[in-house]
């Protein structure tokens, strides 16, 4: 048992196809949700519950991802020049705060296999696991919500939100024993089961803390759910041999993997921004009188 782990995992290697035409080359990570890409968002939580290391297990048309979070020398030295110490600070500090390795998933062949991918370097100890598309508005941040579970009980953790009856056949559901304060000792868990399979309400949300004895799981698991390496499968099995813990986490969730839901994040937070909410107000307004 650990309080505090140092990889986060980000399974980026998806083809996002709810989100065509818009993803066909530019990776979803890489839209804007208000005025950063979607992925800063799941860097920003990673590192506020202590991760130093990105481990980002990408695929195809997900170069941009590797550049964003490297230095540009170019344009730190033009905004130099022109003296925007702001923006310059902006463009250099992520790149400083962590490391970021990258990974490729060369077949998109599930979730499962792309956190197997990751296996070279999260190996060794407990990994957080981080999937992007989801962001997360939370303090303490979600991953630190489910870290300090792993810090007072040990084992895995999965984030889990309360969904409505005609929701769990979009997500992993559990099947678990209430422990107070939020918390549940995972027993079972479905994937995308239909309301009449799901085995409760709770439903797993893109944030994972994992024991490194997922790998061998996942190397010996079979296709599942979609034709794809399912991590539910893996975790599942996993729950036979380790504990594994859900906490309903506080916080808000946005889903960006599709365009209503990235559209509506995008206009949501932008009324939470000082000099963006008048521009929302303003379109609105013009819409309705015209
Ligand atoms: P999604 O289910 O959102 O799939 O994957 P997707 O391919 O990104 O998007 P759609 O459904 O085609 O629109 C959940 C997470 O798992 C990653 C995705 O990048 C996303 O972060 N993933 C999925 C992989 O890294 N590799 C895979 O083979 C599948």
């Amino acid at each position: 048992m650990t309080s505090s782990i140092s990889k986060c995992l980000f399974p980026v290697a998806g083809l996002g196809t709810r989100f065509l035409p818009a993803t066909k080359e530019i990776a979803k990570e890489m839209l804007p949700l208000v005025d950063r890409p979607i992925i800063e968002y799941g860097v920003e939580e990673a590192l506020a519950a202590g991760c130093k290391e990105m481990v980002m297990i990408t695929g195809r048309a997900k170069k941009a991802i590797e550049d964003y979070f490297d230095r540009s020398f170019e344009l730190e030295e033009l905004l130099k020049s022109r003296n925007k110490q702001t923006l310059y600070d902006e463009v250099i500090s992520l790149s400083e705060m962590a490391d970021f390795i990258y990974l490729r998933q060369h077949r998109p062949l599930g979730l499962g296999h792309a956190v197997l991918c990751g296996e070279p370097v999260c190996r060794n100890e407990y990994f957080g696991v981080i999937l992007p598309d989801d962001v997360m508005v939370a303090e303490p941040s979600v991953l630190a919500q489910l870290l300090a579970v792993h810090s007072e009980r040990g084992g895995s953790v999965v984030a889990l939100e309360e969904v409505s009856a005609e929701d769990t056949s979009r997500y992993g559901v559990v099947a678990a024993e209430n422990a107070g304060n939020g918390v549940f000792a995972v027993k079972d868990m479905v994937e995308k089961p239909g309301p009449e399979k799901a085995p409760s309400r709770l439903a797993i949300m893109g944030r994972y803390i994992l024991s490194p004895a997922i790998f061998p799981i996942l190397e010996r698991q079979q296709a599942g759910a979609g034709g794809e390496i399912q991590l539910t499968d893996g975790i599942r099995t996993l729950i036979s041999q380790e504990p594994v813990w859900g906490v309903v986490y506080k916080g808000r969730r946005f889903d960006c993997g599709t365009q209503p839901g990235w559209l509506h994040a995008n206009i949501r937070l932008a009324m939470e921004h000082p000099a963006l909410k008048e521009v929302v107000l303003r379109a609105v307004k013009e819409y309705e009188e015209e």
